[in-house]
């Protein structure tokens, strides 16, 4: 196997000990900061905007990998590069003219990166996959924190693994949702390279061991 990189959700963290939790991402073995922006429509829940991302940005010292669930991210692009986003992602699903947004993403600064849906099939990105940094694929139905894994994700992931070889390509495959000790391996054997984890991480008696243990597995 390779380097997994390992993404902690910042959503499942105590936001009234934010700084402390950043400086546990700060210090652990965790590779970068995972940032959940949800819009209430996109999504039927509302996580958190601006403010708390730039207040994340001034203690952290990882990049932000941030996860654009919201409609039409488009309108905001410039404003999440601006207050120090360093990859960003939007949904397939989300935005009309993707290869545009992408492009608007990489004009900004950041590396840009697509998210499918549970059930929207990887071969949507054949033509456009030379133009994404990473590909997230959803393991859960985006929205919250704590859902179960869904095994048909391993299938998806191998697909696209497939895909991008085949392009002769060197697209990051990144995994959101339900990510624990039980999967993460299968994953990366399947061909992911990036995990992102929120409860795994942070409802562990020791998030920073939780972080250790993940990297150990997927060595
Ligand atoms: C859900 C978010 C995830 C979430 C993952 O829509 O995109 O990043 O925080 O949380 P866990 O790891 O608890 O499933
Ligand atoms: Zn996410």
């Amino acid at each position: 196997m390779n380097n997994t990189l390992i993404a902690p959700s910042v959503l499942a963290a105590d936001f009234a000990n934010l700084q402390r939790d950043i400086e546990m991402i700060n210090n652990s073995q965790a590779d970068w900061f995972h940032i959940d922006v949800m819009d209430g429509h996109f999504v039927p829940n509302i996580s958190y905007g601006m403010p708390v991302i730039e207040a994340i940005k001034k203690h952290a010292t990882k990049p932000l990998d941030v996860h654009l669930m919201i409609e039409k991210p488009e309108r905001y692009i410039e404003e999440f590069a601006k207050i120090g986003a360093d990859i960003i992602t939007v949904h397939y699903e989300s935005t009309v003219h993707l290869h545009r947004t992408l492009t608007q993403i990489k004009n900004a600064g950041c590396k840009a990166g697509v998210v499918l849906n549970l059930t929207t099939p990887v071969s949507v990105l054949e033509d456009i996959l030379s133009e994404c940094y990473m590909v997230l694929i959803m393991s859960i139905n985006p929205g919250f924190g704590g859902q179960k894994f869904e095994e048909i994700t391993y299938n998806k992931v191998r697909k696209l693994r497939k895909m991008i070889t085949d392009q002769g390509l060197h697209t990051l495959i990144e995994i959101d949702g339900g990510v624990t000790d039980k999967n993460a391996k299968q994953l990366v054997e399947a061909g992911a390279n990036v995990l992102v984890a929120g409860s795994y991480v942070f409802k562990a008696q020791s998030p920073a061991q939780a972080i250790i243990d993940l990297k150990n597995l997927t060595r």
